[in-house]
């Protein structure tokens, strides 16, 4: 990346004001993307033509078309690792070919998807039961990519969840697992252990002791159990028969993996049908990433914008603000699949980066983080690019009122954040009021927003799952075109590695089964103090 050319842009920019580069009556139109009945719209931000085409050439000089081309066809992009990133393949058409090493991918991903479709059918409709009868609960226990995934698209898709009743234990934190086993019965509970390794500690910490809860009542507690790994021999170690083990290979990361058997908590609670659709929402952006020219393709032009926030503008973090109440985890989501991404430091050939690399992603849903901390962003002196997401209709057809005035919201902040208001239409609703004239300037000031505060807005039809598969695909391409421009590594994770390490160095010593010796004063201090 230019940065010389970058800086420049930005000092220019800095010269004026969002609401101004609207003198063109044609901007809102030129500065938004559509894709496949989405409307992504950047016009609320500071780029005008000149910094577009300059973000465009830089894209293309870091050749994102070749990299995006490379990923889909199965080169070992990931390089660090050795392996591809083919996580689209999960999502393939039947007959597309995906070539690994020269063998066509496709039928494989083909043959568990179907697999796995079976034994959506059978739990839904009975066919396979628990001890005590037909499975009323589903458990799914896994953390990072092997959590997030399912948990925010089965809340996302509760108007369509007729299966069982899907709960998420991640943390290791023994209240996680007992609160959410409380209720349950474990003669009619699945339990789903899902964790691409078999080996990360705080899932099979959880599920041993749900193991446990299960035998204290069942016979045959793995019965009950099946496995989401790419590693047969522990699955079955663990007591899971290949026939309940649903494999995935290493070209899919874990923040990757909802598309694959990390989805059966998904499938199992929407049905296969709807599932398929989700897969289909996102290979409809998987197509559209390829296809679009890049000035006219939404994953492209996401990234752009992010990139000119960040390393253009400085902006440290940006809010994913989705409009929907059933996106609710989806800040969770995109904060793994933004920052395990492209956290780095050092690009893919192991130097230190000229620039900054993610930002930090964040967000509520709104209207609630309206009353939380929009004040910041409306008035505080950090800038925070906002992300905003919005559907044409909800699902409650009885609440159509509810859904014009969460509507009302999403576009009032939009424009509060752009136009902001001015001391002078401060002071003149002052003087209408009944404050004493000596106080309306002081009182004034508090009440101006300076506005010139950037935005974006993505526009779906309705919260579908094929409307999900394309918002999620969306975000993926984005994160891999921002590493791209960046020269980083977006498929590897080697910042959680080390504090893994310690943690499993530091719990024979809370057992009492080591010293301390070696560790730094702070955390000897800690260590006494919390065996005390
Ligand atoms: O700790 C990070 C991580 O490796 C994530 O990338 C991954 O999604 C998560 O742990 C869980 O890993 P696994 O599915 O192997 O249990």
């Amino acid at each position: 990346m230019d940065l010389q050319r970058l800086a420049a842009h930005v000092a220019q920019s800095e010269t004026r004001q969002i609401k101004d580069l609207f003198l063109d009556p044609g901007r809102a139109q030129d500065f938004s993307v559509h894709a496949d009945g989405l409307l992504f719209d950047y016009s609320k931000t500071n780029i005008d033509a000149n910094i577009r085409a300059f973000l465009l050439e830089t894209a293309r000089d870091a050749n994102v078309a070749g990299r995006r081309d490379a990923m889909f066809e199965g080169e070992r992009i990931n390089e660090t690792e050795g392996r591809a990133a083919l996580h689209t393949a999960l999502r393939a058409a039947y007959g597309t070919v995906v070539k690994l090493d020269g063998e066509n991918i496709v039928p494989a991903v083909r043959a568990t998807r179907d697999r796995m479709a079976e034994f959506v059918r059978a739990v839904r409709c009975g066919d396979f039961q628990g001890q005590g009868g037909r499975i009323t609960d589903v458990v799914n226990i896994g953390i990072g990519g092997s959590d997030l995934g399912p948990l925010m698209a089965v809340r996302a898709l509760t108007p369509y969840g007729d299966g069982p009743c899907c709960h998420f234990v991640s943390n290791v934190d023994g209240a996680h697992l007992a609160d959410t086993l409380a209720p349950l019965n474990p003669e009619t509970t699945l339990v789903i252990v899902a964790s691409k390794t078999f080996t990360t500690s705080e899932t099979m910490t959880n599920a041993r002791s749900a193991r446990n809860w299960m035998a204290t009542v069942v016979k045959r507690p793995t019965d009950q159990f099946v496995a989401l790994s790419s590693d047969e021999e522990a699955t079955t170690e663990f007591g899971i028969p290949a026939e309940r083990a649903f494999g995935f290979e290493d070209w899919v990361g874990g923040r990757y993996s909802v598309w694959g058997p990390i989805g059966l908590s998904l499938a199992l609670s929407i049905g296969a049908e709807n599932f398929a659709d989700f897969l289909a929402g996102a290979r409809s952006m998987d197509d559209h990433f390829r296809k679009a020219p890049l000035d006219r393709n939404l994953p492209v032009m996401l990234a752009l914008v992010g990139i000119w926030h960040h390393q253009g503008m400085g902006y440290a973090t940006r809010a994913v603000i989705p409009y929907e109440q059933r996106l609710e985890r989806l800040p969770a989501y995109l904060q793994q699949l933004e920052m395990e991404s492209n956290g780095k430091s050092v690009s893919m050939q192991g130097d230190a980066l000229e620039t900054t690399s993610g930002p930090v992603v964040w967000g509520e849903p709104g209207t609630n983080g309206q009353h939380a901390f929009f004040q910041l962003i409306h008035q505080g002196t950090a800038v925070v690019p906002c992300e905003f997401m919005v559907a044409k209709r909800g699902h409650e057809v009885g609440y159509a009122h509810h859904h014009r005035l969460l509507v009302a919201n999403c576009l009032a902040q939009a424009e509060a954040l752009m136009n902001g208001r001015t001391f002078a239409s401060a002071r003149a609703g002052l003087n209408r009021s009944d404050v004493p004239e000596e106080a309306r300037d002081r009182l004034a000031r508090h009440r101006v927003f300076e506005g010139n505060r950037p935005s974006t807005m993505l526009v779906y039809e309705q919260l579908t799952p094929f409307v999900l598969g394309q918002i999620l695909a969306l975000y993926e391409h984005r994160v891999f075109v921002e590493g791209v421009v960046l020269g980083i590594n977006s498929f590897d994770q080697w910042g959680v590695e080390l504090g893994k390490e310690l943690a499993s160095d530091l719990e024979p010593i809370l057992n009492g089964e080591a010293e301390a010796e070696g560790k730094d004063a702070s955390t000897r201090m800690l260590l006494d103090y919390l065996r005390s």
